[in-house]
């Protein structure tokens, strides 16, 4: 059986937990193929409500086996507490469960360091990076001086290589940055009590996954982030150090393309962005207010304010694109109730003309006007509809725009955070 690929549209917390959580009642595994602890993806359950950071969001169902891909960087820190946190809330964590590949890199106390001691020298230029310490981590691995998950099977020997490695580090923060070292001595012992606990976790997924789909298993490939975050296709520099587009899952957990059945794009029926960098449809005042306040647009990693503005189509297209996008989950559609007039970004215009693909400079996005289309809204509660056709007919015709815009159809749409606030319009 074929895999699914769930990716971000824009410029992440679109919902992706969501609609893995949704997606993985039907899956057989689940796994996370890029970025570390700067995603925050939230499943809710009832009045129970999960933040999920490394841990793929499959992990609520017992009987879904979790990967944490090559393509990821893992904190071992925030890995530990996460496996607390679920655990004391009645989650099955065990290794049996849960797998981590042997290849993903280590993201460690000197990337957290460097990242914020960059982040403080760029000044008025940071990118608002989340401070986990990915930027360094995925560097190091490019520099190929990274350490493997691999090096936690030997606790004593990867407390070597992490004590050589912040002694290294510490120099570039001390002469470099002029901050104060980090302590060696206790971060070892720290990392090494890390690495007996979580070694049992660490297997062969590349190996283990195309098992699963050799044997027909039901695969669901997770992606965190989103696509104007991608190092090489968003908005770059203020983009993270992964591929969240889909070919990072093809690289970041091994599998071949023709696995592929279906690249989900996730998309929230308006944009959001945390950190810095161009963003032609955001708004500002009350109707962003507004936006926030109803859809609790603040990070779930980070807490900071999200920034939020209208549905960019140019977006959406070059998302479909660059992913090959088979359907959109449209996520958050309730939150636009009452908005009146509804605005959709058709186009740019940019220096007199009209620009329909997504420039690749980000100083001329940055200087981008967006060419609206205006819709009359809606101002029913959506938040229990289940068929698409019990949708407001303005909400009807906005689903109908962005399909018509982007030649991609709207296959899952969500009303609201829970599991049943989702209107499937056709079996997956
Ligand atoms: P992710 O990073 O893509 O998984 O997204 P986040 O979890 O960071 O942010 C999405 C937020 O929207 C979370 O608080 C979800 O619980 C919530 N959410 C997801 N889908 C819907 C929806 O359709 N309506 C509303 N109102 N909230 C939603
Ligand atoms: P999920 O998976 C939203 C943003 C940061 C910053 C930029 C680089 O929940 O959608 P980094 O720490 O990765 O070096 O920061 O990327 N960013 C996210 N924004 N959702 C995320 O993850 C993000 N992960 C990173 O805010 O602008
Ligand atoms: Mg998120």
């Amino acid at each position: 059986m074929p895999a699914f690929v769930i990716v971000g549209a824009q410029w992440g917390d679109e919902g992706k937990g969501k609609v893995t959580d949704m997606l993985a009642e039907r899956a057989d595994l689940v796994a996370r193929y890029n970025g570390g602890d700067n995603a925050g993806h939230s499943v809710q359950l009832g009045t129970e409500r999960f933040a999920l950071h490394q841990i793929p969001s499959g992990i609520l169902y017992p009987e879904c086996l979790c990967v944490m891909g090559n393509g990821m960087v893992i904190n071992p820190r925030t890995l530990n507490q996460e496996l607390d946190e679920l655990a004391s809330r009645g989650v099955d964590i065990s290794p049996r469960r849960l797998k981590l590949s042997d290849r993903a890199h280590l993201n460690l106390p000197h990337h957290q360091a460097l990242d914020g001691a960059a982040e403080a020298a760029l000044g008025k230029k940071a990118i608002g990076t989340t401070r986990r310490g990915i930027g360094p981590c995925y560097a190091d691995k490019a520099a190929r001086t990274g350490l493997r998950a691999s090096e936690l099977r030997a606790p004593k020997q990867f407390g070597a290589k992490l004590r050589a490695a912040l002694e290294e580090k510490n120099r570039w923060l001390q002469n470099v940055y002029g901050q104060a070292p980090l302590d060696v001595d206790a971060l070892v012992e720290e990392y090494v009590a890390y690495a007996e606990r979580l070694a049992p976790y660490v297997a062969d997924t590349t190996t283990l996954v195309n098992q699963a789909l050799a044997e027909g298993k039901r695969v669901l490939c997770e992606g965190a982030q989103g696509t104007l975050l991608d190092l090489d296709h968003g908005t770059y520099p203020y983009v993270t150090s992964s591929y969240p587009t889909v070919g990072g899952a093809l690289v970041g957990l091994g599998i071949g393309p023709r696995w592929i059945a279906k690249v989900i794009g996730v998309a929230k029926a308006y944009s959001s962005r945390v950190g810095a960098g161009p963003f032609p449809t955001e708004l500002a005042g009350a109707v962003a207010d507004h936006i926030v306040e109803v859809g609790h647009e603040y990070g779930t990693t980070t807490g900071r304010r999200r920034r939020v503005g209208w549905l960019d189509l140019v977006v959406l297209r070059h998302s479909a694109r660059v992913n090959g996008l088979d359907l959109w989950a449209l996520t958050l559609l309730d939150v636009l109730t009452g908005l009146k007039p509804l605005r959709l970004a058709l186009a740019y215009t940019y220096q007199g003309q009209e620009l329909h693909d997504l420039p690749s400079d980000g100083e001329v996005l940055a200087a981008c006007q967006p060419v609206y289309l205006d819709l009359a809204g809606w101002d029913e509660d959506i938040t229990a509809v289940t068929r698409f056709e019990h949708l407001p007919a303005a909400a009807q015709e906005y689903v109908r725009l962005i399909e018509e815009h982007t030649g991609v159809p709207v296959g899952l749409i969500s009303v609201g955070p829970e599991r049943k606030q989702t209107i499937l319009r056709a079996p997956l």
